[in-house]
């Protein structure tokens, strides 16, 4: 029987080594260059023709993935894959939920619509779901997510001793709730206030009946910083030990990375976005779902 195939956008080869590993899938391969314009080239120099399909590209940076992730699969379809996935470990975009302001794009269906049209499946890890309780009511098609509060939990049971759960704001408390559970450890969730991009406003709970024990800052994504850099000045400010950061995603536009260090945190995320800090693997957890949608065919 001929295994399913899985493809790597450039930058997420060594997720995709590892999930065709796991799942005994044959790795896929794809030419892509730029034209001297700009315009994208492409190329499957393996032939997806009547052969399950999954491709893998974890969605930082979307503009300039986008477009040639959807050529990629319309490729494919025209080839003749017979069914075609999408592993996108972060997926973008879903911040832009509704219309905060008159006018502004609801960026989080069109990508959606997007995604939907091109794919026939999609898993993704702990998308940022706030306004839309679930993908399903912007996907049309089959979705998977896979969270990553267990993994998380197991990585602060083994490398943290006493530790005090906090979320950076409301939105985090569904990860923080579920990670502090799991760790059998207390948990306490900040109010946050966005002004801006890079103006972020917390307010810092009363913590003093934890004092003595570490603080971990639990949030989905750290994008700019600004809400971990926040948290962790204000935990310095009143004397807690140096707080570890821990997200799902680490974005880190503007070397948010560097500053937490700076101020004294360990910054620790997933690789759902290939970055230094990645020590927790979703990689099993990905196989699972993919598994069960590839299929030999
Ligand atoms: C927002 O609601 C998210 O849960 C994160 O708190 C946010 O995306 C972090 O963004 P930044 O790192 O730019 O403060």
């Amino acid at each position: 029987m001929t295994p399913p195939l899985l493809v790597s956008m450039p930058g997420n080869e060594r997720l995709t080594d590892d999930l065709a590993a796991t799942l005994r899938y044959e790795l896929g391969h794809l030419e892509i260059r730029a034209f001297p314009d700009g315009e994208t080239y492409l190329r499957f120099l393996t032939n997806p023709k009547s052969r399950s399909l999954a491709i893998v590209c974890t969605l930082s940076q979307p503009n300039e993935k986008l477009l040639p992730l959807i050529f990629s699969a319309a490729t494919a379809r025209e080839l003749g894959a017979s069914k075609i996935g999408l592993v996108a470990p972060y997926l973008a975009y879903m911040r832009q939920d509704r219309r905060f302001k008159p006018g502004e794009a609801v960026t989080s269906r069109q990508v959606a619509r997007l995604l939907s049209d091109a794919f026939d499946w999609l898993v993704t890890v702990d998308p940022h779901l706030h306004l839309h309780s679930s993908l399903a009511d912007i996907y049309s098609i089959p979705t998977h997510v896979v969270h990553a509060a267990p993994l998380i939990a197991n990585w602060i049971k083994a490398n943290v001793t006493d530790p005090l759960i906090i979320g950076p704001d409301s939105e985090s408390e569904q990860w923080v709730a579920a990670v502090a559970s799991d760790v059998g450890a207390p948990y306490s969730v900040l109010e946050k206030v966005r002004h801006g991009d890079r103006d972020v406003e917390i307010r810092l709970n009363d913590l003093e009946q934890w004092k003595g024990r570490r603080p971990v800052l639990v949030d989905d994504i750290i994008s700019t910083g600004r809400t971990m850099i926040e948290a962790v000045r204000l935990l310095s400010s009143q004397e807690w030990p140096s707080p570890v950061c821990v997200a799902v995603h680490g974005l880190f536009a503007d070397d948010a990375d560097s500053l937490l260090h700076r101020l004294g945190a360990r910054v620790v995320t997933t690789n759902s976005v290939p970055h230094a800090t990645n020590a927790i693997d979703i990689g099993k957890a990905l196989a699972t779902y993919i598994a069960t949608q590839g299929g030999p065919t």
